[in-house]
C-alpha cells in the first residue's frame, strides 16, 4: 500500500496516512524520550523491537477478545492500524508500586496492589500529563462516564492478560499505561503501543532491583544496557505462542 505523508509525528512513532482512509502506518522511532521530553536521546533498534513486540501483543489481546488498532505489522518497524481518534487520556493500570506512585505517596517499590490500581493522566506534554479526579474527567469532557467505565474494565482485562502473558515469560509486569481511541463507528479501541518503552517490566530469574529493570526505566535511571533488555524482553514475547 503507497504511504503517504506524515500525518503526525510523536516521541516514539511517525503516523502516516495511508490510500486506504481508514488504515494508517504506525512507524516505530529509535528515539526515546523521559520525563516529558525534559530527558531525550536514542535507543539502537527500539523501533524494530518496540514494532514486533507491540504487534504480538496486539494479536494476543485480540485473540483474547480485546480489541485493538492493530492491522498487520508490513516491516520490521512498521504497522498498519486502523484510523481512530485518540482519547487524550494515558490509562494507568498498576501491580506493583513504583514510579510516580511511590515517589507521590511514599509506598514501598514492589509493594503489591491487590486490586490493581487504574489511574487517569491527562495525556498533555505541555502541562505535563497530570494525573485527574473523577470530578475534573467529568468537568473536561474527555469522555462520556460510559466510555470511562468502558475503558476501565477494558484496562483490568488487558491487564489480566498480559499479566498472564508476561508470567509465563518470566516476567513481572509491574504497570503500563494504554491509549485508547474512537473508531469511525465509534467503538472504543486499545490503540498507541504495548512496548517497553510504556511498561515496566521485572525480569523474575533476577533478584537485583537495578538488573531485574527490562523496560524504559533503565534509560530514565541511565542504568545501561538499554538495548540487551528490550532484546530479551523481545525474545520472550516473540517466543510465546498465541493461542
Ligand atoms: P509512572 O510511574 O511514571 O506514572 O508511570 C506509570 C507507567 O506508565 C510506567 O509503566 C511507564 C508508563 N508511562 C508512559 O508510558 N508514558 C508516560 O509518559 C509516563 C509518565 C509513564
Ligand atoms: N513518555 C514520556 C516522555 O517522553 C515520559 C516517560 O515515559 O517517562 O517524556
Amino acid at each position: 500500500m503507497t504511504q503517504l505523508s506524515p500525518l503526525y509525528e510523536g516521541k516514539a512513532k511517525i503516523i502516516y496516512a495511508t490510500a486506504d482512509p481508514e488504515i494508517l502506518l504506525a512507524e516505530f522511532k529509535d528515539e526515546a524520550t523521559a520525563f516529558n521530553a525534559q530527558k531525550r536521546g536514542a535507543i539502537q533498534n527500539k523501533g524494530v523491537m518496540n514494532c514486533a513486540i507491540a504487534s504480538h501483543l496486539f494479536r494476543y489481546l485480540a485473540a483474547q477478545g480485546i480489541p485493538n488498532h492493530f492491522i498487520a505489522q508490513v516491516a520490521p518497524n512498521q504497522m498498519h492500524i486502523r484510523r481512530v481518534e485518540i482519547i487524550p487520556l494515558e490509562v494507568v493500570v498498576r501491580n506493583r508500586a513504583a514510579g510516580s506512585l511511590c515517589r507521590q505517596t511514599g509506598l514501598p517499590l514492589g509493594l503489591e496492589l491487590n486490586p490493581p490500581l487504574v489511574e487517569f493522566y491527562l495525556k498533555n506534554d505541555a502541562l505535563g500529563d497530570p494525573l485527574l479526579t473523577g470530578d475534573r474527567l467529568r468537568l473536561l469532557q474527555i469522555a462520556t462516564d460510559e466510555e470511562v467505565a468502558q475503558i476501565t474494565q477494558m484496562a483490568l482485562a488487558v491487564n489480566t492478560h498480559l499479566s498472564r502473558f508476561f508470567a509465563e515469560c518470566g516476567i513481572t509486569l509491574v504497570d503500563f499505561k494504554l491509549e485508547f481511541g474512537r473508531s469511525q463507528r465509534g467503538e472504543i479501541l486499545l490503540a498507541d503501543e504495548i512496548s517497553p518503552d510504556s511498561c515496566r517490566l521485572w525480569n523474575q530469574e533476577e533478584t537485583d532491583p537495578e538488573k531485574r529493570i527490562l523496560d524504559k526505566d533503565r534509560f530514565r535511571q541511565d542504568l545501561g544496557a538499554i538495548e540487551e533488555a528490550y532484546a530479551l524482553v523481545m525474545q520472550r514475547v516473540l517466543a510465546h505462542s498465541i493461542p
